[in-house]
C-alpha cells in the first residue's frame, strides 16, 4: 500500500508530478510538495523537472531518525523511535531503560553496534550501516510462561516483512532465525526481565543482513544479506517501517500469543519442520525429525526410538542448513 509520498515515487518508473502523488494519497498539492522536500532534507535523492515532475534517483546509505517518523503510523511499535550513531547493543540499551517510565513499544534502532549480542552468547556482527539493528521494549501484563511465544511472531512478522519487502523467499529456521536457502539473513534475540514472578518488560532485539558483501570466515558459509541475495540494494528506513508495521500487526491481532492462525503461518513457512535435528539434553546430543511446533512455540522432535521430545532453547542443527 502506498500512504506516503516516498512510496509513490519509489514505485513510479520514471517521473511523477506532484499532483499526481497529492491526489493519490488524497492531499492538497502543498502537502504533497512539503513531504517530498522533507524527504530530500532526509538524504533522499530527488530529481526534479519543472515539465515531467519528480523522479527518485537515491536513498540515503542510513537510517534517518526524520524519514522513519514521517514514514511509520504505528499505534505502539516505534510510536517513540530513537535512532542512535553508535551504541554496545541495542538490546542492552533498551535493558537500561526497561524499568524506567520508557514507553511500551518503543524502538532503539543503532547504525552500529559495538559489542551486538546473538542467542547462547555469540556476538552479532553490526558494522555501521550495513544492517538493520534494533530492539524493541515491551511491557506486556503477561507471566514470564507466555513470553516464549513472542519470540515465533516476531519471527513471523520479520519473515512476513521481508518476503513482501523483497520477493525472496525467506523461511524461518525454528525458533526464529531467518533464512534463505541454508545461509542466515536475520537473527532475533528476545530478553527478558521479571519481577515477583511477573514480567517487567521484554527486549526483542532484531539484526537483519542487509547490504554486507562479505562475511568474517567463520559465518561465511552461513550468513548472506539482502543485497548478496536479491542483487539490489533496498532503502533501509522504508523496510525498517515495513518489518516494525508488521510486528505491531501480528503482536496485535493475535494478541500477544502463538494463536492457531499465527501457527498454522508459523509452521507454513518453518523449514525446521520435517528435517533431521540434532540438539541437546543435558550432555547427550540426540537426533531425530521435527514434527511441529506447540502452542508455547516449542519444537517437536520424534527421536529415533519413536519418543517425543520438546525443545525450547539451545542450539539446533538442521540437516541441510546450518
Ligand atoms: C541470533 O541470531 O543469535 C540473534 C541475533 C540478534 C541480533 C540483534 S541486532 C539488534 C539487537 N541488539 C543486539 O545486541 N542483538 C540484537
Amino acid at each position: 500500500m502506498q500512504n506516503n509520498a516516498l512510496d509513490i515515487l519509489a514505485d513510479a518508473d520514471g517521473y511523477i508530478s506532484c499532483k499526481e502523488i497529492a491526489d493519490r494519497l488524497e492531499m492538497n498539492y502543498q502537502t504533497a510538495k512539503n513531504q517530498i522536500g522533507y524527504l530530500a532534507r532526509c538524504g533522499y535523492e530527488i530529481e526534479h523537472d519543472i515539465k515531467s515532475g519528480h523522479r527518485l534517483i537515491s536513498c540515503p546509505d542510513c537510517v534517518d531518525v526524520r524519514a522513519l517518523k514521517l514514514l511509520l503510523h504505528n499505534k505502539i511499535i516505534g510510536k517513540t523511535i530513537v535512532v542512535l550513531d553508535c551504541v554496545d547493543s541495542t538490546n542492552d540499551y533498551i535493558k537500561r531503560i526497561g524499568n524506567s517510565r520508557a514507553e511500551n513499544g518503543t524502538v532503539v534502532v543503532a547504525r552500529e553496534q559495538l559489542c551486538g549480542r546473538g542467542r547462547l552468547g555469540r556476538s552479532w556482527l553490526s558494522q555501521k550501516d550495513e544492517g538493520l539493528m534494533f530492539s524493541i521494549l515491551l511491557k506486556p501484563d503477561m507471566p514470564p510462561s507466555q513470553v516464549s511465544q513472542i519470540t515465533p511472531l516476531a519471527g513471523l512478522a520479520v519473515c512476513k516483512a521481508l518476503r513482501e519487502a523483497t520477493g525472496l523467499d525467506c523461511r524461518i529456521k525454528w525458533p526464529n532465525d531467518i533464512v534463505l536457502g541454508n545461509k542466515k539473513l536475520v537473527g532475533i534475540l528476545t530478553e527478558m526481565s521479571t519481577e515477583f514472578e511477573a514480567v517487567e518488560y521484554i527486549v526483542t532485539g532484531v539484526g537483519i543482513n542487509v547490504e554486507q558483501t562479505q562475511f568474517p570466515s567463520e559465518i561465511a558459509g552461513k550468513a548472506s544479506s539482502l543485497l548478496l541475495e536479491a542483487g539490489r540494494r533496498f532503502d533501509k528506513n522504508r523496510l525498517l517501517v515495513k518489518v516494525l508495521e508488521q510486528i505491531e500487526k501480528e503482536l496485535c491481532e493475535n494478541d500477544l500469543r502463538l494463536t492457531s492462525k499465527a501457527l498454522e503461518q508459523y509452521s507454513k513457512l518453518c523449514v525446521t519442520i520435517g528435517r533431521r535435528v540434532t540438539f541437546t539434553r543435558g550432555t547427550a546430543l540426540l537426533s531425530g525429525t521435527a514434527i511441529g511446533v506447540d502452542d508455547d512455540g516449542q519444537l517437536r522432535v520424534k527421536t529415533e526410538d519413536n519418543s517425543i521430545c520438546v525443545v525450547n532453547s539451545g542450539e539446533v542443527t538442521v540437516q541441510g542448513i546450518y
